[in-house]
């Protein structure tokens, strides 16, 4: 049986390889895309998500749900490194959007049409939309199943500021709200996905152009690793978003710890900072697990695979 889920994402270069990923993996039931405004403006955001959809065409569509600001607005966005429009400049052709539900309420609406548990949601970006639905509909942390979260720092640095990893840094409010509801929670923190690393080579060993999953990596990636090098001398580029896919695809490479996980929405230095308490003896209640380590070798192979797997699928 298929594991249902909603993707909730900013592309986002590495929103955008989850999303070929997904949309094609036979294990997932993939119901809902719903955008959130992060690594681009949400209308761009919201753009990106149908330009890969109808890109890949898969054999169900999933329902969209359209981005829209968070209270106090973007603080930041991610086009240093994701380009102007968020792929890299792919500048994919996109049909008209049709009036699209927000995605707050997409997210709502499809975990109420299936039995309780049964939806699991992964949030591959700000958690505004994750937010905004626990607001909308109070019972949804109850009747999710799981909420599988790209973000936040347990001692590594940040990536935006010193503090802060960039999806919580881009709505902190948000974040804290999710932390603090009664869901079940599962952080890939940029301590895990940081470690994994894509070089140059994998340029060579995409699926063929003429292939849908092809055309999209081929005219998205070499940006990003041009991104890498020219910002962070890295030789290869990082996935933060696929990385956490691979953590609901395949949870035996990864080791999760229960914590007790806050976020910092005051602090001049810290704002968007996530804190744990790890004291010997915490007073904090834990309410998150929080992937610490990772099989790099395993997870680098897994996302080659299903790349590989996911073109000769679509075609
Ligand atoms: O910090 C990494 C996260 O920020 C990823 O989700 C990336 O897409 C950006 O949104
Ligand atoms: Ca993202």
């Amino acid at each position: 049986m298929a594991k249902k889920v909603i993707l909730d994402c900013d592309p986002g270069i590495d929103d955008a390889m989850a999303l070929c990923l997904a949309l094609l993996d036979p294990r997932l039931d993939v119901l809902a895309v719903t955008a959130v405004g992060g690594n681009v403006a949400p209308a761009q955001a919201t753009r990106n998500v149908q330009a890969i959809i109808e890109q890949i065409d898969p054999p169900r569509w999933p329902r969209l749900g359209a981005a829209s600001a968070p209270d106090n607005g973007l603080p930041v966005d991610g086009r240093n490194l994701h380009g102007n429009d968020g792929l890299g400049g792919a500048d994919f052709n996109v049909a008209e959007l049709h009036h699209l539900h927000p995605s707050e309420k997409v997210i709502c609406d499809q975990v109420r049409a299936a039995p309780p548990g049964s939806v699991s949601v992964v949030a591959l970006g700000p958690l505004t939309n994750i937010a905004r639905a626990f607001q909308r509909d109070p019972e949804l942390p109850g009747l999710i199943g799981d909420l599988t979260i790209m973000g936040g720092t347990v001692t590594s640095p940040g990536n935006i500021t010193p503090a802060a990893e960039f999806n919580i840094y881009c709505d902190p409010a948000a974040a804290k709200a999710v932390f603090r509801s009664p869901s079940t929670k599962t952080l890939i923190p940029l301590d895990v996905t940081n470690r994994i690393i894509l070089t140059f080579d994998l340029l060579n060993h995409l699926p063929d152009r003429s292939t849908k999953v092809g055309n999209i990596l081929h005219r998205i990636l070499p940006p990003a690793f041009r991104g890498y090098r020219q910002q962070f001398g890295l030789e290869g580029i990082h996935v933060h978003d696929t990385v956490s896919l691979m953590a609901v695809l395949y949870p035996e490479l990864f080791t999760i710890e229960e914590m007790a996980g806050d976020v910092e929405t005051m602090g001049e230095l810290t704002m968007g900072m996530t804190v744990f308490d790890r004291r010997r003896v915490p007073a904090w209640r834990r309410n998150l697990g929080v992937a610490k380590y990772l099989r790099e070798r395993e997870v680098i192979d897994a996302i080659r695979r299903g790349i590989r797997e996911a073109a000769e699928r679509a075609g």
